[in-house]
C-alpha cells in the first residue's frame, strides 16, 4: 500500500485540485472595531435597517458588514441574497436580492469571478451550474432545503420508467442531479407558464405537491405530483388565517404558492417572493400578511412605509444558518467551495437554461 503526503507525488495518484483559497490567495482577517470610520460608512445602511434592527445592536453589526463590503470588492465577488436573508445581510451586504429565478438569471449576469451564493445549497449549485467557470461560495453548505432532500435522481428516473412520455418538470428546489433528469426546471413565478410550455395535457410537476397542486388549480393540464413538501409553508392553516381575518376583516393576506391549496384559496394573492414583493409596493395596502418564511416582511417593510405588517411567519432554519458572520468568514478563507460534478451539471444546465429562455 502506497501512502500519499500533501508534498508527494506517487505514481498513479491524481494531483489534488488547488482550493479556492490557494487559487485566490489568502488575506487578512480584518478587524471589528466599532470605528468613527464604521459608524459613517454604515449609517446609510441603519437607515434601511433601523425599523428592524436597533440602535444598541448596531455597533455589533456594522464592523462585519463594513469588512464583507471592503472583502467583495477586494475578492472581486458578489453577494446574491435571497429574499428570506435577515435585514443586515439583505440591506447591509447583498449586491443583488430576489426570489430563485431572479437569482438564476442573475447568475449568468455577472462579470465577478465569484459569487457568495446567500441562501439555501439548491441555489449555490444552480448559480455554478449555469456559471461553470465561477468560484461558487455559500457560507454554509448545510444549507439545505426539505423539498430537495425529498427527491433523488434515482427517483426521476424511476418514475419517467413507469410514466413513459409523460414530462417532468422539476421545481428549482432540487439538487443538480435531480436537475440532470428532468426536461425543465422551473420556480414558483414561472411555474404555470412551464407546465403549460409543453402543450399536452399531462405533466409531472415535482416535488412540491403543493406547489404542483396549486398551479393544477389554475390550468386544464393535468398536474402529476411527487410527495414532497416545504417544512416552512406546509405549517400554515387555513383556519389561521381565517381567524384573523375575523380579527381584521380589512387585512389582505398574501401567500408563497408552496403553502396548502387551502391555504392559497384563504389569500388574495398567491405569488413567488418576488411577487408578493411587488405586490406588496403596488397595492400598499394598510394591513397585509406575508404567509411565508419570517425575513419578508421585515426587508419589505422598510420599502413601503405605510403599511402594517402583521407577522404570523414561519423560519426556514436552513436559511437562518447564513449569517453575517459566516459570509466574512466565506469571503476571507474562501469557503465553502460549491462543485458540481461536470457530466450532471451539463445535463442540469440544460433544464435551467430551458426555463430561463421560455418567453415570457
Ligand atoms: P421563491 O422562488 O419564491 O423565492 O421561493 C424559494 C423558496 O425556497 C421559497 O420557500
Ligand atoms: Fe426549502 Fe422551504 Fe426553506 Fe424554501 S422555505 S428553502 S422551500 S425549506
Amino acid at each position: 500500500m502506497t501512502i500519499a503526503s500533501s508534498s508527494v507525488a506517487f505514481e498513479g495518484a491524481m494531483p489534488m485540485a488547488p482550493t479556492a483559497l490557494e487559487r485566490f490567495g489568502k488575506v487578512e482577517r480584518p478587524d471589528l472595531a466599532y470605528t468613527r470610520e464604521v459608524a459613517e460608512a454604515t449609517a446609510p445602511i441603519f437607515e434601511k435597517v433601523k425599523h428592524i434592527i436597533p440602535a444598541i445592536e448596531w455597533p455589533a453589526l456594522a464592523p462585519t458588514i463594513h469588512a464583507i463590503n471592503i472583502l467583495k470588492r477586494q475578492r472581486n465577488a458578489v453577494i446574491l441574497a435571497h429574499n428570506y436573508m435577515t435585514p443586515d445581510i439583505f440591506h447591509g451586504v447583498a449586491d443583488i436580492v430576489g426570489d430563485s429565478l431572479q437569482l438564476a438569471i442573475e447568475a449568468t449576469r455577472t462579470d465577478a469571478e465569484v459569487i457568495v451564493q446567500c441562501g439555501v445549497h439548491f441555489m449555490a449549485e444552480t448559480s455554478k451550474i449555469l456559471s461553470p467557470d465561477k468560484t461558487v461560495l455559500i457560507p454554509d453548505m448545510k444549507a439545505g432545503c426539505s423539498l430537495a432532500e425529498s427527491i433523488t435522481g434515482a427517483d426521476v428516473r424511476a418514475l419517467r420508467e413507469r410514466n413513459p412520455g409523460v414530462p417532468i418538470i422539476t421545481y428549482v428546489n432540487t439538487s443538480a442531479d435531480v436537475k440532470a433528469e428532468c426536461d425543465i426546471c422551473c420556480t414558483s413565478s414561472n411555474a404555470l407558464q412551464v407546465v403549460e410550455s409543453f402543450g399536452v395535457n399531462r405533466v409531472f410537476l415535482i416535488p412540491d405537491k403543493y406547489l404542483a397542486a396549486n398551479v393544477g388549480n389554475k390550468t386544464d393540464v393535468e398536474v402529476l405530483i411527487w410527495d414532497g413538501a416545504c417544512e416552512v409553508h406546509e405549517r400554515f392553516t387555513a383556519k389561521e388565517l381565517q381567524d384573523y381575518r375575523k380579527i381584521d376583516p380589512g387585512i389582505k393576506i398574501i401567500a408563497h404558492p408552496e403553502c396548502p391549496p387551502e391555504v392559497v384559496a384563504e389569500a388574495d394573492f398567491a405569488g413567488s417572493t418576488a411577487h408578493m414583493i411587488d405586490w406588496v409596493k403596488t397595492k400598499r395596502p394598510e394591513k397585509v400578511m406575508m404567509i411565508t418564511e419570517c425575513s419578508m416582511a421585515d426587508n419589505v417593510a422598510s420599502e413601503t412605509p405605510g403599511v402594517d405588517f402583521i407577522r404570523p411567519c414561519n423560519l426556514c432554519p436552513h436559511m437562518k444558518r447564513i449569517t453575517l458572520g459566516k459570509i466574512l468568514d466565506s469571503l476571507v478563507d474562501m469557503t465553502d467551495e460549491v462543485v458540481v460534478d461536470p457530466i450532471i451539471a451539463e445535463k442540469a444546465k440544460v433544464a435551467v437554461e430551458r426555463m430561463i429562455n421560455l418567453k415570457s
